[in-house]
């Protein structure tokens, strides 16, 4: 069997995450049991929500445990297989976690699903055709609800969840205003994703200069805020809001770290009758066939072109990952293996 290399969480961080926190282990990848298939990981995926697990509080899900592989969502193709549904060969998305290889218990519901590479390039099963890409549908059809003509708002609008709104909220005859960090960002979000507007935030940097953005580029009021960052654009955003607007709080990505986010002035939610909604993508899995059905035909039809980050080689995932909190990454940040 073949060696591996994984990425442990070795120890906790204490206010931002370090690359001290990781760990480069090398092992052996065992040998198979019935039912068991062996995955060589071509990708994985990097993603904020992991800057969660490396804490040790109370949360929606289970801390990541120290001293084992850290986890997260992966693709790969199958190069051995005690297994009847899988065959070597066969292109699969699992959560095999930050290492080379992957042994799975294919019999466990939900753990390993093949997909069609023919149209859909494998890694995008990590980003528009995947977890971000339905978080994106969540809030947008679930939360949301928009009407054709409504104005629609997201931050971090150039990144994997961001990029895959902006398609299905144009699909929908809205208009849609990204926020993003820098002159680069903005011009892919307006003209490679087809956003009315862009503004970039780092032209911006408190509330007064963004309310001020938002009121030009939302003449008519903003309908919908698909939040993925919480702090002072919150609050320039609350400015700008028409009555009956629904907010899906999808990210707080400004406070990951830590960092206290006061809201200024949370009465304008009662004076707007703002609907505010969390979700949480994993706890909606009845919606994930019909988002993954629509976000895929709009990557295989040109209608989504999702920019991705490659870091390559296992031993760059925590530098990648540190990257993806301090927006280096322009797109879905992965990690290449194969
Ligand atoms: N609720 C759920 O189920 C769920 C599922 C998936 C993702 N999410 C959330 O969705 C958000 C986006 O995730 P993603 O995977 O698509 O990541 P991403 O947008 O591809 O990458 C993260 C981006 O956040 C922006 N950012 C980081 N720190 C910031 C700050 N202090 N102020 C403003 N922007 C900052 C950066 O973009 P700029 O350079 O443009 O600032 C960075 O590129 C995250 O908040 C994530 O936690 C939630």
């Amino acid at each position: 069997m073949p060696q591996n290399k994984q990425i442990h969480l070795d120890n906790r961080p204490t206010g931002e995450a370090e690359l001290s926190n990781f760990k480069l282990v090398v092992g052996e990848t065992p040998a198979l049991a019935d039912d068991q298939v062996l995955v060589r990981h071509h990708y994985l995926s990097l993603d904020p929500y992991m800057r969660g697990r490396m804490n040790d509080s109370k949360s929606y899900a289970a801390s990541q445990p120290l001293g084992q592989t850290f986890q997260g969502g992966t693709v790969g193709e199958v190069v051995e297989s005690r297994h009847p549904k899988f065959a070597v060969g066969d292109k699969v998305v699992g959560f095999g976690g930050w290492q080379e290889y992957g042994v799975v218990d294919a019999n466990q519901p939900g753990v390993l699903r093949k997909v069609d590479t023919t149209h859909v390039p494998l890694s995008h099963y990590l980003g528009a055709v995947g977890m971000p890409g339905v978080t994106a549908w969540y809030g947008l059809v679930k939360i949301i609800a928009p009407k054709a003509g409504e104005t629609l708002v997201v931050t971090a609008a150039s990144g994997a969840v961001g990029s895959a709104f902006g398609a299905l909220a144009k699909a929908r005859g809205c208009r849609v205003v990204g926020i993003a960090g820098g002159p680069d960002k903005c011009k892919y979000v307006t003209d490679e994703l087809g956003f009315d507007a862009c503004i970039d935030y780092r032209q911006h940097p408190d509330v007064k200069s963004m309310s001020a953005a938002l009121k030009e580029a939302c003449p008519d009021g903003i309908d919908g805020y698909f939040e993925n960052v919480g702090g002072y654009i919150l609050d320039a955003v609350l400015l700008r809001l028409n009555a009956f607007a629904r907010i899906a709080l999808c990210g707080m990505i400004a406070g990951y770290d830590g960092q206290p986010l006061p809201i200024q002035n949370p009465t304008l939610l009662l004076i707007n009758r703002v609907k505010l909604e969390g979700f949480i993508v994993s706890e909606h899995m009845e919606v994930w066939p019909e988002a993954l059905k629509e976000l895929g035909t709009l990557v295989a039809t040109g209608k989504l072109r999702p920019r991705e980050s490659i870091a390559e080689g296992i031993e760059k995932a925590p530098e990648a990952f540190l990257g993806l909190l301090k927006g280096k990454n322009f797109g879905k940040q992965l990690v290449k293996l194969v």
